[in-house]
């Protein structure tokens, strides 16, 4: 439905990616030193990544500035299983999907980090997003992306299952996109505590500069090679479009929004509260 031929469905969930390597993910090994940051795409997933990343690396700010983000956090979902079993720790790895597909060990093993955005917010980012990436043949307008969330065909399934699953598990440090907007420095400081990192306040400072919305639109290792639909605009302000709270409001009318709201009603674990 508007979306490119490269899509997969499984189970009734569609995905962007092939069948062979979406089901051999179980099987890889994952070490205890291993992160995993999972999102819904356009949720704040590279945001997220980023802190994980120079947490993990003792902000190593030189090499987040030129080695490209691609080489330096595993895209699970994507990424060959041998480059990511041949990876040197500590190795951050990045995905939109949920247990039932993430390595058997994840569970046992490994740090989950989950980031949440508010779905409203969520969707008019992942709008933009189809419209310019490739792979995605996206033409339509914002309400045909609304509906494919109502019904639950947006890729990686129903979003409130999402959610759900990883607010429910007491081992994941969950996090929201308006947490990381609104305090940026606590909630960098909750992630560095839960990966056991004690970090100054001066630190925490300026890992929250640099990974800061104005910083991160800057920094040539986010050029991404599977863009280029529309090669006259910049990746980098492609991809870093607005990142702010809020900007729903110029797509949702009072009907749209509370659609929404009666599938978060029906759907959502009510302990899970959002922001918009
Ligand atoms: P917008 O399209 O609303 O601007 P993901 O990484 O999960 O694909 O999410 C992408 C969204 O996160 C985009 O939202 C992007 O601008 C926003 N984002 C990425 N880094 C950010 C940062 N440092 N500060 C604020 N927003 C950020």
């Amino acid at each position: 439905e508007g979306f490119g031929k490269e899509l997969l469905k499984h189970k009734n969930k569609i995905f962007p990616y092939f069948a062979n390597h979406l089901l051999k993910i179980k099987s890889l090994k994952v070490k205890n030193d291993d992160v995993f940051v999972v999102a819904y795409p356009k949720s704040g997933t590279t945001w997220t990544e980023e802190i994980v990343w120079l947490v993990e690396n003792n902000l190593d700010f030189e090499k987040a500035s030129t080695v490209s983000h691609t080489d330096r956090v595993l895209f699970l979902d994507e990424k060959p299983l041998d480059q990511s079993e041949q990876a040197l720790s500590p190795r951050v790895f990045k995905t939109h999907l949920t247990f039932e597909y993430l390595p058997d060990q994840v569970e046992t093993n490994a740090k989950v980090i989950y980031v949440m955005r508010n779905p409203k917010d969520m969707l008019v980012s992942f709008f933009h997003f189809a419209k310019w990436i490739k792979g995605f043949s996206f033409s339509g307008k914002f309400d045909a992306i609304l509906d494919l969330f109502l019904q639950d065909k947006i890729i990686y399934g129903n979003w409130c299952e999402h959610v759900n699953q990883f607010f429910a598990n007491s081992n994941v440090l969950f996090i929201t996109f308006e947490d990381l907007i609104e305090e940026p420095f606590e909630t960098t400081e909750k992630i560095a505590s839960y990966l056991g990192k004690k970090l100054s306040n001066e630190q925490i400072q300026s890992l929250v500069e640099f990974t800061s919305f104005k910083q991160m639109r800057k920094n040539s290792s986010f050029c991404f090679q599977e863009t280029d639909k529309n090669s006259e605009h910049n990746q980098l302000d492609l991809f870093f479009r607005k990142g702010e709270i809020g900007d729903w409001v110029n797509y949702f009318d009072e009907q749209m929004s509370s659609k929404l709201e009666n599938k978060l009603k029906n759907e959502l674990n009510p302990n899970i509260l959002i922001k918009y």
